[in-house]
């Protein structure tokens, strides 16, 4: 994709002038395992008549810095690749690539479909920003298709499997084929499948955002989404907004992320096996006083689990589990996410000191770095309705798991469990 520029200046030049227009490009032969970080805000035509016939759309040509360079549009074609579409555009947030992809579709009138259980920040947008610019938003239950009337003016369904924080698995199948029926576009949250978990285009979305901020990152430092799209035409409308808004990503986060992509499969592969180690020990009969449920797609009783069996347990072949391990749940592929819901009797405060005494795991937002992190929910904030099971529960505790040695995330939830009965001695919770 390298340019045919001149990159030399008159030997009679002056310094300042020479120190501006020697040679910058790398010397032929140069090759290695890494790509290069490029940055620009200017890019140099050669020509006036190169500049005068540049396609906008042909992104082998640069244009401007904000529309590419060759370490950003090199990543972008890696997350095309990795999910199965035909094109990806980056975003500087996986947020900001969900709001791409409703200002470039929604326009005043249509109807945005949001499940109810949605990334919550999803659901804010929709219902406040949105609104202003004359979109409805309607709030669906992922695990109740049959409750969507499917009115004219739907343009749009969001899904996202497994859910945010209370992790149901909807049949993502049904959902599809009762859009496409409508004409309504579907756009997939891919953040938890990360690519691997299942094959979305095969599905049959026409879009996944993902936010690269998690798995693809793996390091908790870079901030980066993405949206794919099934098909050139659906990628020219969002190039075309994401244009007009000024969106461009940082070169440098870019890298960052491409270091990282290749050992993205063993990473999202690492973690789900900790976690299901995690779930092994949290089932055990003496941890129920406590509990009241352990949610993760994998698990028998978990919402949706016939779905994500279904649909995860298709790339069996690359998961590599042990063969001790290829009991009932320890197949398909799955985040290292798990959320534990507790009896009535663990008060918030409970919660909260609980994960104060936590020494490894971290409290944080986010998850797909290295270092496990707790963050406990009160059932207020992140749902309109607490599903029926779990009336009484004060609230829910996700647990992203990291890198770490199973063993020592497992030693410092047992050194912490006590805090959920006995509060006062680690301490008061805020
Ligand atoms: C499912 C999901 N989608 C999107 C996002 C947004 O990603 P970012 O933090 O890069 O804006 C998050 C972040 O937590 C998420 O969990």
């Amino acid at each position: 994709m390298q340019q045919d520029l001149p990159t030399s200046s008159p030997n009679n030049s002056s310094i300042e002038t020479r120190l501006i227009h020697s040679p910058a490009t790398s010397g032929e032969g140069f090759a290695s395992a890494a790509v290069a970080v490029h940055r620009a805000s200017t890019t140099y035509f050669p020509s006036t008549r190169a500049l005068r016939e540049q396609d906008w759309r042909d992104e082998s040509r640069y244009s401007y810095g904000l529309h590419g360079t060759p370490t950003t549009l090199t990543l972008a074609q890696r997350i095309a690749e990795l999910e199965g579409g035909a094109k990806a555009l980056l975003l500087p947030s996986g947020l900001a690539a969900i709001s791409l992809v409703n200002l470039a579709f929604l326009n005043p009138g249509d109807t945005v479909l949001v499940p109810l259980n949605a990334y919550s920040p999803t659901l804010a947008m929709a219902r406040s920003m949105m609104g202003r610019y004359g979109i409805t938003t309607q709030i669906y239950d992922p695990m109740a298709p049959d409750t969507v009337e499917w009115t004219a003016s739907i343009r749009l369904i969001w899904l996202e499997a497994a859910g945010s924080i209370t992790l149901e698995f909807p049949d993502l199948n049904r959902w599809i084929a009762t859009a496409q029926k409508y004409g309504v576009i579907t756009v997939l949250d891919n953040t938890w499948g990360a690519g691997l978990a299942f094959d979305a285009f095969a599905l049959g979305v026409d879009m996944t955002v993902h936010a690269l901020t998690k798995y693809p990152s793996g390091g908790a430092d870079v901030l980066l989404g993405s949206v794919v799209s099934r098909d050139e035409s659906l990628h020219w409308t969002l190039k075309h907004c994401y244009s007009q808004l000024g969106m461009g990503v940082s070169p440098s986060d870019a890298e960052r992320v491409l270091r990282s992509l290749p050992t993205l499969p063993l990473r999202y592969r690492q973690q789900d096996q900790t976690t299901r180690q995690l779930a092994d020990w949290l089932q055990r009969p003496e941890r129920q006083s406590e509990l009241l449920a352990v949610l993760h797609p994998a698990l028998p009783h978990s919402i949706g689990h016939e779905h994500w069996k279904t649909i995860c347990n298709k790339h069996l072949d690359n998961h590599n589990i042990s063969q001790d391990n290829q009991n009932k749940y320890h197949q398909g592929k799955a985040a290292g996410l798990i959320s534990l819901v507790f009896r009535p009797e663990v008060t918030l405060d409970q919660l909260y000191a609980f994960c104060d005494a936590l020494r490894v795991f971290r409290i944080g937002y986010s998850w797909g770095g290295p270092v496990s992190l707790a963050m406990p929910y009160p059932w207020q904030e992140i749902r309109a309705s607490v599903p029926e099971g779990f009336k009484g529960s004060s609230g829910i505790l996700r647990l992203a798991i990291g890198l770490e040695a199973a063993t020592d995330l497992i030693n410092d939830l047992t050194q912490a469990w006590p805090s959920l009965s006995n509060l006062g001695t680690t301490g008061t919770a805020p």
